[in-house]
């Protein structure tokens, strides 16, 4: 990707405008420091002219005492200024990061869930660390560039050109000389260092992937070749890198060559005419000095291109992140208030078409579902019929592509998330925990509960009995993703999670793993407890929740097929008796 120079300037204007342009202040004084760098710079090689000709060759007894008083003073100047612009600018870099993460994650966890679906988490994460560090390496180094290493060679210049015009002039045409050839590696560097970050996206993506699929790999005895396929990475983030470091040090022999010549030149001609009379040796020292002190900003100053360049890739993804808008978007003029949550509303699922934004075939097709309050729907069907998908809509994981879903009469579209997301409680199939203590996952989200909603919470859900056995209760730490829990415990704790939101209406994707009876009966037991007084709409893997159903939905293919109860489908429905047959029938209180 080249960022072309127009975007380049679009690019420098957003970041200084909404990251640096705050941070004013700092940066004005940062910048006066800058200058006094500089000067102090330059100052120390236009005194080498008086310590030449005044102190070695004239022997002046008063300017022993001065110059060194002034070099000292020029020193604390210099370094107090050095000081203040480092921290300053340090702190304008780092907020930029910090801000910037700041955006980034609300962005990213605001991103429809299709956005996340789509994207591996990896290459969010090297953006949120590789890219925004590049990032603002980049945007200190331009200021600090531009500002104090162009002001440092203009003074320099300003010296040498105040010493000898001539001799100025030719020095300078050795500038053009020097800043080709790195003008050159910057190029190499700046392809080296894309293929770089690039590396460490991937790097980031294959890690976090292999650790969070730590228990597949061990069942399969695959470390080896997971290992493999993570040094392949290492090996070539380390080629890219010792490539990278290989053509930077070509530059300093490169220029030390030019420079020795040039410097030859000088001494050559400079030094005749000291011979000649025509000059003194302190001036031809001093002119010498800044001559050498130029080269430094110079260096910098040919690399810039490649560190912007660097730095606005990077900026481009960041910013691509930072501008991605959420196709779900909520409303400005939520209608919560003409519902409440006791009012007697029904769910009006109508004429609702489908499909996955990264696919074209339609899951879902034309599905008419009214669901009264208080009653108890069961969603069933083959595996990938778009029963949990058909569930997802609900909450406005995903917007379907046609049709409607209301709440009492109100387009769920017109309401505020809030409403709908304490509306609706989700007990899913796939229970995702944090790695916090029991207590946060239970009462996990942005309402606050009391000790006794907990406590009840536990006592339904049948969490009680094994929370106390921790010998931090409350506070036991779960591991990552609930790893010290077992199986069946997790699904407690999702139950309790779902019992203490005491939402009106439940959307619950039964669980399809094998549990030994006795568990399975707690979490039945606390399933039914849950259920009770509330409106649901199940996905059913049980036989149990078929037959307590008000009503049975089948999904086939994506369509209602039909609708009714156990006792009339079992005679009417072929699909219906063929789930049986294959699924519930066997269970005979188990799950399939
Ligand atoms: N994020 C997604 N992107 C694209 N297609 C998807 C996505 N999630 C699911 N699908 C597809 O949608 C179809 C329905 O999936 P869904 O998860 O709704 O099935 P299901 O009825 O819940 O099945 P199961 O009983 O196995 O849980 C499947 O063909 C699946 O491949
Ligand atoms: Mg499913």
């Amino acid at each position: 990707m080249n960022v072309k120079n127009k975007d380049t300037i679009k690019l420098l204007t957003r970041l200084f405008a909404n990251y640096v342009r705050k941070h004013r202040l700092k940066l004005i004084i940062s910048i006066f420091c800058m200058v006094i760098v500089a000067g102090a710079t330059a100052l120390n090689a236009w005194m080498m002219q008086p310590v030449l000709d005044e102190i070695f060759i004239n022997k002046n007894q008063t300017l022993i005492v001065l110059i060194p008083i002034a070099v000292v003073i020029i020193a604390f100047f210099k370094g107090i200024a050095s000081y203040i612009q480092s921290i300053f600018m340090s702190y304008i870099g780092y907020k930029l990061v910090a801000d910037i993460q700041h955006q980034m994650f609300r962005a990213a966890i605001r991103c429809d869930l299709s956005y996340h679906n789509e994207v591996n988490s990896g290459t969010i994460l090297s953006r949120f660390i590789q890219d925004v560090g590049a990032l603002s390496r980049g945007v200190h180094n331009v200021i600090i560039n531009i500002i104090k290493d162009s002001l440092t060679f203009i003074f320099l210049i300003g010296v040498m050109f105040y010493h000898d015009t001539k001799l100025a002039f030719l020095a300078l045409f050795v500038f053009p000389i020097v800043i080709y050839p790195i003008r050159l590696i910057g190029k190499r560097l700046r392809k080296i260092s894309k293929n770089t970050q690039i590396g460490f996206g991937v790097l980031t993506s294959k890690l976090s992937e292999s650790f969070s699929a730590i228990k597949t790999i061990k069942a399969f005895g695959s470390e080896n070749f997971e290992s493999r396929r993570i040094d392949k990475e290492i090996d070539n983030i380390f080629n890219l890198t010792y490539k990278s470091t290989k053509v930077n040090s070509i530059a300093r022999p490169l220029m030390e060559i030019v420079s020795g010549c040039a410097i030859g030149g000088i001494i050559f001609i400079g030094g005749s005419q000291v011979i000649l009379g025509q000059t003194t040796p302190g001036t031809f020292f001093s002119f010498l000095t800044a001559l050498l002190m130029a080269y430094q900003p110079v260096k910098s100053l040919a690399s810039l291109n490649a560190t912007l360049q660097v730095a606005m890739a990077s900026a481009e993804r960041v910013f691509e992140i930072l501008d991605k808008k959420p196709l779900i978007k909520e409303t400005k003029f939520p209608k919560d208030n003409e519902l409440k949550f006791q009012d007697k509303n029904n769910i009006n699922i109508s004429k609702i078409s489908f499909k996955y934004p990264s696919s074209t075939k339609l899951i879902l097709k034309n599905i008419n579902l009214e669901i009264f309050n208080g009653e108890r729907v069961a969603l069933v069907g083959y595996s990938g019929a778009g029963k949990t998908t058909l569930l997802n809509l609900l909450p406005r994981f995903f917007d379907p592509s046609k049709g409607r879903i209301e709440i009492g009469g109100i387009d769920i579209k017109n309401l505020s998330f809030s409403f709908i997301r304490n509306y609706f409680s989700l007990v899913s199939q796939d229970i995702v925990l944090f790695d916090e203590t029991i207590k946060y996952n239970i009462c996990y989200g942005p309402n606050i509960y009391s000790k006794t909603d907990l406590q009840n919470a536990c006592n339904k859900s049948h969490c009680t009995e094994f929370i106390k056995k921790f010998p931090k209760g409350f506070n036991e730490i779960v591991g990552e993703n609930g790893s010290k829990l077992s199986g069946g415990q997790k699904q407690r704790v999702a139950i309790a999670r779902a019992f203490i939101r005491n939402s009106p209406f439940l959307l619950l994707d039964e669980a399809t793993s094998s549990l030994d009876s006795r568990s399975e009966k707690k979490i039945q037991d606390s399933l039914d407890k849950l259920i009770s007084k509330k409106t649901a709409l199940i996905i059913a893997h049980r036989l149990s929740t078929v037959i307590d159903a008000d009503r049975i939905a089948i999904i086939n293919n994506g369509e209602i097929a039909d609708i009714g109860k156990h006792s009339t489908l079992i005679k009417s429905s072929k699909i219906y008796k063929h789930l049986h047959e294959l699924q519930f029938k066997k269970q005979n209180e188990k799950i399939f």
